[in-house]
């Protein structure tokens, strides 16, 4: 029978790890930052200018943006070792070219698993938390974007049924891969 089940669920065992997701409390906000700068740091380039230095330190700043966004975290004994923010009622607004959200979409930002913690169904849950909450605002749609270099996350959205729409091209060439995915199912 044991091999007939998913490995993600194998290893969310809870003998083997007991790993919770939850709105973040204020005083983790620096630990949450710490840990979504720390997931994102293998893309930046050896030749950085100080843009992907900017990025990963607005990524660290929770606390600058938990007043009008979710922060959920994932919690391993006590640790802090994933963590998303959730776009439901506002956004974070560190992007010129950022429409107002649509009537019905929640926007999934900054989603990040502490290298060490990774391949082991976190994500997985921190997305379905995610969705479970934008559900619960009532919300239709969940929408995402990513980069052409984050091939484990598009693999991931691809298996939690998220669809490929728009991209979002920058002036220097620098491309915004859009997913979105209707909330009349869920992730089991
Ligand atoms: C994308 C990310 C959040 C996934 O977190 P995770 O906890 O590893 O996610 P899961 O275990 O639920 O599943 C992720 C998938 O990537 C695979 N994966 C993750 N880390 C891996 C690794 N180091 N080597 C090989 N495969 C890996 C998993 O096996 C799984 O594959 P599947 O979807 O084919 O089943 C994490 O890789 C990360 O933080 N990446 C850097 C930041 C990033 O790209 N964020 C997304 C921005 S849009």
């Amino acid at each position: 029978m044991v091999n007939q089940v998913d490995h993600r669920t194998r290893l969310a065992w809870p003998a083997k790890m007991a790993i919770e997701v939850r709105e973040a409390e204020p005083e983790e906000y620096a630990d949450a930052g710490r840990v979504t700068a720390l997931a994102y740091r293998e893309f930046v380039p050896p030749d950085d200018v100080g843009d992907w230095g900017r990025y990963l330190a607005r990524m660290a700043d929770v606390a600058g943006r938990a007043d009008r966004t979710h922060i959920l975290v994932a919690v391993e004994d006590g640790r802090i070792v994933g963590c998303v923010t959730l776009e439901i009622d506002g956004r974070v607004g560190d992007w010129d070219g950022d429409p107002p959200l649509q009537p019905g979409e929640a926007h999934i930002r900054m989603l990040g698993v502490d290298p060490g913690a990774r391949a082991r169904g976190i994500g997985t849950r921190l997305m379905a938390a995610c969705e479970a909450r934008a559900r619960a605002a009532g919300k239709g749609f969940v929408t995402l974007h990513t980069t052409k270099r984050m091939e484990a996350a598009q693999r991931m959205y691809s298996r939690l049924g998220y669809e490929r729409t728009e991209d979002h091209v920058f002036p220097d060439g620098f491309v915004l891969m859009g997913y979105r995915k209707e909330l009349s199912g869920s992730i089991t």
